[in-house]
């Protein structure tokens, strides 16, 4: 069976756990020595990029970048198509694109561990970055409650899975027509946070907790509903005032890169209470964490197995 991750979902709860377990190791095992890494990118990226590239050099691998212009997944060649190639030549494919059925259908096709570096639904080595520094400032994730504020993105998404997987309270606050849907408020409750609630006002939502969250108010491809965002989401910057309501220990988020000055204030993203660089470089330690999981539960099928001199 060949396991991959496209939205933190994909694992139980109890493998998430054991992905953040490898994240620490110190001396990770060399599970892609004389194996490829192909890092195909539709959008520009740079965090990703560098964290999923030493990644896999940490385990020992070869990571080939795939530039936008070379990837034309249903362009030059089918999604599928791409992914059978590319599991002739490599233990595990990770892929950042617009249309996360792009993904499903790589992680169809492909007989490798697919990895998503962020789709229009969502970015599960993110939300492990974030666990891993949340990890690292509490010691533990019971009792902690964690408030997003802003746009209920993909970002946001995975970050309200793994928050809730590991039993992490949550509450949103977005304006009207933002904020998480009703069903995946309800999927957050059954996962750990049954308290899990959307609001509309920031100050509510970050009352007392332990971690503030926020990202972009558009995304890559939502630059033409700048204006209208930013109108919406005029009053969801999160700043010195806003920080000031929730717990005296509070730490703040952001996946960057930032728009300083829109959801969150220069002040607040250089502040004491920001962690934004530790959590940057915990990508890195989330990439190799979940490559190595991901490879070692994996057994090659289809084009790799074929491939006579596999190793
Ligand atoms: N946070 C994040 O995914 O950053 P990049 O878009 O730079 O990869």
């Amino acid at each position: 069976m060949t396991r991959h991750l496209l939205e933190i979902d994909d694992l139980s709860k109890g493998e998430l756990l054991e992905v953040l377990e490898r994240c620490s190791e110190t001396h990770p095992p060399k599970v892609l020595a004389g194996r490829g890494a192909a890092l195909l990118f539709e959008k520009p990226s740079n965090r990703t990029r560098h964290s999923t590239e030493m990644a896999v050099v940490h385990l020992g691998g070869h990571p080939i970048y795939v530039r936008p212009e070379e990837v034309g997944l249903d362009v030059r060649e089918t999604a599928e198509d791409v992914a059978r190639t590319l599991g002739c030549y490599h233990a595990v494919i990770a892929a950042r694109v617009f249309e996360h059925h792009k993904l499903e259908r790589m992680a169809g096709a492909g007989g490798v561990p697919v990895v998503n570096l962020l789709s229009d639904q969502s970015h599960p080595l993110q939300a492990i970055a974030d666990l891993l520094t949340i990890r690292a400032e509490f010691g533990a994730f019971a009792g902690r409650t964690l408030a997003w504020v802003g746009d209920y993105s993909n970002v946001a998404r995975s970050l309200g899975l793994a928050a809730s997987m590991v039993g992490i309270g949550l509450r949103f606050a977005a304006p009207d027509g933002y904020g998480p849907p009703p069903q995946e408020l309800a999927r957050f409750r059954e996962l750990g946070a049954p308290q899990a609630v959307s609001t509309d006002d920031p100050k509510t939502a970050v009352d007392g907790v332990d971690v503030v969250s926020t990202d972009a108010w558009y995304a890559m491809g939502q630059e033409e509903e700048a204006v209208a965002r930013r109108a919406a989401f005029a009053d969801y910057t999160v700043d010195g005032a806003l920080l000031a309501a929730a717990a005296p220990g509070v730490i703040l988020l952001h996946c960057l890169p930032a728009h300083r000055g829109e959801e969150v204030s220069d002040e607040a993203l250089e502040g004491p209470h920001s962690r934004v660089w530790p959590q940057a470089r915990n990508r890195l330690a989330a990439a190799r964490g979940a490559i190595e999981w991901l490879v070692t539960h994996s057994e090659p099928t289809g084009a790799t197995e074929a491939m006579e001199g596999s190793p």
